[in-house]
Formats: C-alpha cells, structure tokens, sequence
C-alpha cells in the first residue's frame, strides 16, 4: 500500500476517487477478506433480516465492492440486486464474482456515485450501504439518493462507522483517514438526523461495536503476519503498526469509536 500523502486531497471528487482507488489495493482484500465491512457477512445477513428481504424484491447496493454482499443477497434470499460502486476494478471483480457463481442475470454491478444514482424515484424494495456513507463526502445528497429511488413504504439499511471526531485521538484520525477513508464517519445521531432530514423515518438502530473490535484484531494479526513476510509493498513499521491497532481498539472500548446498524422507512405515499 502507498505510504499516506502528506495532504489530503479536500476537492469531494478527488476524495471520492482516491477513496475508490484504496479499496481496490490487493492489500485491502488480504486484510478484510471477501466482504468489506465489520460483521463481514454474518452482520449482512441480519441486516437483511431486519429488512425482511423477500424472494423477488428489487435490492440496491450501494458502494458494492467486490459484490460480496449482492452475490449473498441473490443467492439467500432470492433477491434481484443492483450494486454500484464508484471504483471501476471493483465493479469489475463483482461481476466477476457474480458470474463464477452463476447470479449474472439476477446481479448487476454499475459503475457510479452514490451521490448522483442512476436509477429512476421509487425504483427499489430496499436499499443497502455497508461501511460506505462514511466515506461519502455529502452525506445529506446521498441520503437524499436513498430515499428518492425507493419505493413508499421501502427501507434502507445501513451498517457504518461511527465515530465522535471531538474524542479520537489526532493521530489515528488521520491515519483512519489516509489508509481507511473513515475520518468522516459520524455519531450515530447524526446518521439517523441525516436519514430523518432526506424524509425516511429511522425505525432502527443497533450498536455493533464488538464488529469493529474484531475487525479491529483481523488486520493486526493479519498485519503482523504480513511483516514477518517483509514485503516491499508494506510501508509501515510492525510496531508502529501495533500502536495503531491498540489505539483503534481503545477507541472503540472507549465509546469513541463505533459500528452502527441503522434501518429507515420511507413513508407510503398520502392516499387523497
Ligand atoms: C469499506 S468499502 C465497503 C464495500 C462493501 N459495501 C462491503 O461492505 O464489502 C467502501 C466502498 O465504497 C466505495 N465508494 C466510496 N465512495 C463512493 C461513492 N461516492 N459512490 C460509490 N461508491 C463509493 C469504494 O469504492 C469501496 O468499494
């Protein structure tokens, strides 16, 4: 992975696009494994639960991936889904995974932002973001997306950081920005005014921290192996690595850091 850059970029698109391009680094797939977010798919299955997915329903994945969540989706809970993902590579290897198993005609993966959806109002049964919205530099414009291409009555489902930027530590806040894109994340209050504020009604809200605790302890050990390897591309110090990961994982145990699951109704439109 390149060593963090002394500035960071501050124009959104920019922002955007540096943030697409982190996650395609192989590295990133090495540390987190097939999906990318805290909870991995186990946590994905509960959210959709909690969306009470049906077979058939139209699902939206927003910020995709590599389609590990789309392909789950299809596959167990019979679900036709769309992903988009602003990173081409990643779009890429979505299709990719969805074609190896077979779900090419009930996933597709789009490039896109998730600020500017392709999709026409009311198009969609649910809508899912994992570990994404925090990275988005307009929240408010991609709540707005949300609600506008689900149908009434539809809900999105959220998972994300949380984050009390006053409390986290100056350093780990800007290497959670440089390498994790997340120094943006916000308190789960702010999440659910942010839905609120795009018309959706927030229905629920669950802590999952112990998500990114554990998410937390994956990449330290994963980390630790991959420096005994000594590889050129690995940039960061194993000790300096480990103060990292212990400070990450204090801040969760502190309530600085977090992992929210969110889930907001759009409400049935005003019968006349
Ligand atoms: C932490 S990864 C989560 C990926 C996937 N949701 C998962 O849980 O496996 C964040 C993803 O957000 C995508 N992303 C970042 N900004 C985006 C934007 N404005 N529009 C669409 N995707 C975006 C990145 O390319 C990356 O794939």
């Amino acid at each position: 992975m390149n060593r963090p850059q002394a500035t960071r970029p501050t124009d959104p698109e920019t922002l955007k696009a540096c943030c697409a391009a982190a996650y395609e680094q192989d590295l990133v797939a090495l540390l987190l494994g097939e999906s990318y977010h805290p909870g991995g798919l186990d946590l994905t299955r509960h959210l959709a639960r909690t969306l009470d997915l049906r077979p058939g329903q139209r699902v939206l994945d927003v910020a995709a991936g590599r389609g590990a969540t789309a392909c789950l989706l299809a596959a167990e809970f019979g679900v036709d889904v769309d992903g988009i993902d602003l990173g081409p590579t990643s779009v890429e290897r979505a299709r990719l995974a969805a074609s190896e198993r077979g779900l090419d005609r009930r996933v597709r993966f789009h490039q896109g932002d998730a600020e500017r959806l392709p999709f026409n109002d009311g198009t969609f049964d649910a809508v899912i973001c994992e570990c994404a919205w925090c990275t988005f530099p307009d929240k408010a414009t991609a709540a707005t997306e949300f609600a506008r291409v689900l149908r009434p009555g539809a809900q999105v489902g959220i998972t994300d950081v949380t984050l009390d930027r006053a409390r986290i530590d100056p350093e780990l806040a800007t290497l959670a920005g440089y390498l994790a894109c997340i120094a943006d994340a916000r308190p789960a209050a702010e999440y659910a005014a942010l839905l609120e504020g795009a018309g959706l009604r927030v229905v629920a809200s669950e802590a999952h921290d112990d998500a990114l605790t554990r998410m937390i302890d994956q990449i330290e050990a994963r980390l630790r192996v991959w420096a005994l390897l000594d590889p050129p591309g690995l940039t960061l110090a194993p000790e300096t690595i480990l103060r990292y990961t212990a400070a990450a994982a204090a801040a969760v145990a502190d309530r600085v850091a977090g992992y929210q699951l969110l889930v907001a109704r759009k409400p049935e439109r005003n019968r006349s």
